[in-house]
């Protein structure tokens, strides 16, 4: 369920036309909905109502600190894995008790600044992690709230760019190594172990990967409390799919109620991470047909948004419905939508059937909220695109379109290579 619908065979975001917001800002652009994010987060957060939780919503699938801004006024937090992620979370107004932190190389300086700012808990990936965050505490002479985050070795089948809960993958620890540094920890007078965290991966479209999940992470929550380590929180990542094609998803309510289920009656704050789920399917990506190129059997239709802004064709060959922003009944042909990178895996599309596009008509890619602008690069000197977030009839910029001298921003000629 979004906000993005045809009214006249033209494109509008909730009230407005996506043509109309291009003419005040260009292209290419990002533009997302608030009353689909709002949506999204109200659906995904009222569904596992009756069950103490706390929605940290995965900043690193959409990053932009108005999209934070937005879970975090409806009462969301943050899961982070970054001390930019740190930053862009208290600028967007997160309250520290709702941020969690995982990640597999955290620094001792990004360690040092997530103690400092007192976030709710430190998802810990390795002993060697487990023993920095201990000398730190020492040295800070502060108590620090931990979790271990268990490789729970569940194949959720999906991606396996992103599958992460495998014991191939180098995320999070494995069952006995986690109950071994627990007991450890409890010997450890400033690490408080106050929960057990997992992701299994990412765009899991079945239920039972995440059932398996948390139901072998409520055993050693058990374990654990029979060892004297009272574990509070159960953080079970994120990872709930979304639809771009036909795939079906569970809805966050199946989701939620399979949870709840394993979960009644064990006393323990639920902390869910979720991130494409919330945004994915809340934001657009606008390009404009620059060129069209027919070459042999091939048309490519080069438009002037890029991988560089959108990378999810070109590095996991993910699927993104296109369609033209304004709509006509024109033949439809087979094309490569294409942009100006110097490579052949600069690509939107391959082989896609779309009503023919002529030079300056404009194109929406859906499902572009998650990983879309967050994963962005300046590659090949492009500016990076402007962000555009609607409401109703108003629109914001809660980005700008990058200038030429944000591209040299700290870079400098050293004086002997000076004219
Ligand atoms: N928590 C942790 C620890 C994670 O590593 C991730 C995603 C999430 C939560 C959020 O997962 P989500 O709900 O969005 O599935 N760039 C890839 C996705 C990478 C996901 C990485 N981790 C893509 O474009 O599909």
């Amino acid at each position: 369920m979004n906000f993005f619908h045809y009214k006249d065979n033209e494109l509008y975001c909730e009230d407005l036309s996506v043509a109309e917001i291009v003419k005040k800002t260009g292209t290419p652009v990002y533009i997302y909905s608030y009353k689909t994010l709002k949506r999204h987060f109200e659906v995904f957060d009222g569904a596992f109502k009756g069950l103490p939780h706390i929605v940290c919503y995965s900043c690193k699938a959409n990053s932009n600190i108005s999209i934070i801004a937005v879970f975090g006024r409806l009462g969301g937090g943050a899961d982070i894995v970054s001390g930019g992620e740190l930053f862009r979370a208290s600028m967007a107004g997160i309250p520290p008790e709702r941020i969690v932190y995982s990640g597999v190389g955290k620094t001792k300086e990004e360690i040092k600044d997530a103690v400092k700012s007192d976030i709710l808990m430190i998802n810990i990936e390795s002993e060697a992690e487990l023993n920095v965050i201990s000398r730190i505490a020492e040295q800070m002479k502060k108590e620090i709230r931990v979790s271990i985050r268990v490789n729970p070795e569940i194949d959720p089948k999906t991606h396996p760019y992103i599958t992460t809960g495998l014991k191939k993958n180098k995320f999070g620890i494995i069952w006995e190594d986690a109950l071994r540094l627990y007991k450890d920890m409890a010997k450890n007078k400033y690490l408080l172990p106050i929960g057990v965290s997992s992701h299994i991966g990412s765009q899991i479209l079945e239920l039972s990967p995440f059932i398996e999940a948390v139901r072998s992470l409520k055993d050693m929550v058990y374990q654990l409390r029979d060892m004297g380590i009272g574990i509070r929180y159960l953080d079970i990542g994120g990872g709930l799919g979304i639809t771009y094609k036909d795939e079906t998803a569970p809805h966050p309510e199946e989701y939620a109620e399979a949870i709840k289920n394993e979960l009644k009656d064990t006393g323990l704050t639920l902390i869910l991470e979720p991130g494409r789920v919330l945004v994915g399917n809340s934001g657009i990506f606008v390009a404009e047909v620059i060129y069209v190129k027919k070459v042999s059997e091939k048309t490519f239709i080069i438009v002037d948004g890029a991988m560089n802004d959108l990378i999810r064709p070109s590095l996991y060959g993910a699927y993104h419905e296109i369609s033209p922003v304004h709509r006509r009944h024109s033949k439809k042909i087979k094309v490569d939508v294409v942009g100006p990178i110097c490579e052949s895996g600069d690509f939107f599309a391959k082989d896609r059937v779309l009503p023919q596009l002529k030079e300056g008509e404009l194109i929406a890619i859906h499902g572009a909220g998650a990983y879309g602008f967050s994963m962005s690069s300046n590659y090949n000197s492009r500016r990076r695109a402007t962000e555009v977030l609607v409401s109703d009839d108003r629109y914001f910029i809660i980005r700008k379109r990058e200038t030429k001298k944000d591209l040299i921003k700290g870079e400098s000629i050293p004086e002997f290579l000076r004219v």
